[in-house]
């Protein structure tokens, strides 16, 4: 109990509201840069502002957007008229939130994985985020499937590192997201992935019982159970829905609000099918909201349409908005592909 406790629990519900999800915007300098090389947009600060003010200034975006996670040069920008954006967040009705790790590097001793930094000066940086309005954060750890990999040494380094940070962000009034992500790289099976996802959830959730995280003012945001992206056999929806849920239901307690997954290179449209899916087979069942919080899933039809260009913001919010109604419909089991028809564009 801290003097945070009941905004905690109200801010991570607020979260995961019937039909609301979490969108993705933190990518840090270098990825936002990687992803415009990729389409011929100038790598400058004011484009990756511009993009931002473009995501965030979609008109009723937040009837099917809870909060959104901003990156520390993004909290920190404003709109082209000079309205900071946690300001047009708040008063769109929707909760700031901020990427606090400092990225995944090389795990000294265990080649070919990574653990997330970030924990020095953590405190500090929490209390000024949440000096400048934001309410929740966000942390991502990485385990990598492969010969002989993740290593117990991985999967306790990385879950130690979220749990330390969880604590952090609970002590000082954010709501932490709890990110391990199981990489979809490789040739794995579903079967495999099930196995790595299990023991990581279990690693994680039991460090987060040694820090004395509060469960019920967390949100978990894993990958889903499925098959590598090279594997030549790829399981169907059902099977990813059966599968995830499966291993959510047996690693992850009841007492945590929501469960929002990323999307992690998967097709838009899987992403969508796979929520909607879990929803429809598993919701009577489920004690958690199982919803999305998708970066490329989300984003990546308005990012395309977008190229840099001020004359495409209107359209490019359209398909934003888009991606965002499907997901919200697939959170709530009333996805079906007829919904993947684009919006008429000028
Ligand atoms: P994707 O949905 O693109 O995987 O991104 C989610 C995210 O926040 C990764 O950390």
């Amino acid at each position: 109990m801290n003097s945070y406790t009941q905004e905690l629990k109200n801010t991570a519900r607020a979260m995961v509201a019937e039909g609301k999800g979490i969108l993705a915007m933190d990518e840090s300098n270098g990825t936002c840069n990687r992803r415009f090389e990729k389409l011929g947009i100038a790598t400058t600060v004011e484009n990756r502002r511009a993009y931002r003010e473009l995501i965030l200034t979609t008109p009723n975006l937040s009837n099917y957007i809870s909060g959104a996670i901003l990156y520390d040069e993004t909290i920190r920008q404003s709109t082209q008229e000079g309205v900071p954006f946690v300001k047009v967040m708040t008063d769109a009705g929707m909760i700031p939130g901020i990427k606090v790790d400092t990225g995944a590097k090389d795990l000294a001793g265990h080649p070919g994985e990574k653990v997330t930094e970030g924990l020095d000066g953590l405190r500090d940086r929490i209390a000024e985020y949440y000096e400048m309005g934001a309410r929740f954060a966000k942390w991502r750890a990485v385990i990598t499937i492969g010969d002989g990999i993740p290593s117990y040494g991985c999967l306790e380094a990385n879950a130690h590192a979220l749990a330390r940070y969880a604590a952090l962000c609970q002590e000082g009034g954010l709501v932490p997201i709890v990110e391990p992500e199981v990489l979809i790289d490789g040739d794995h099976t579903i079967e495999r992935c099930y196995e790595v996802t299990e023991k990581t959830l279990h690693e994680v959730f039991r460090q987060l019982y040694v820090q004395n995280v509060a469960y019920d003012q967390m949100i978990l945001k894993p990958s889903m159970v499925i098959s590598g992206a090279s594997c030549p056999v790829q399981a169907k929806v059902e099977e990813v829905a059966t599968a995830t849920m499966g291993c959510l239901l047996n690693t992850v307690p009841p007492a945590v609000p929501g469960i929002a997954f990323l999307s992690g290179g998967q097709s838009k449209e899987r992403a969508s099918a796979h929520l909607n899916a879990m929803n429809v087979m598993f919701k009577a069942q489920s004690p958690w909201r199982i919803t999305f919080s998708y970066a490329r899933a989300i984003q990546q039809p308005a990012l395309e349409y977008w190229r840099g260009n001020p004359s495409n913001v209107a359209e490019a919010q359209k398909l934003l908005l888009h991606r965002a109604m499907c997901n919200s419909a697939a959170s709530q089991g009333a996805y079906n592909t007829d919904m993947e028809k684009q919006p008429a564009l000028v």
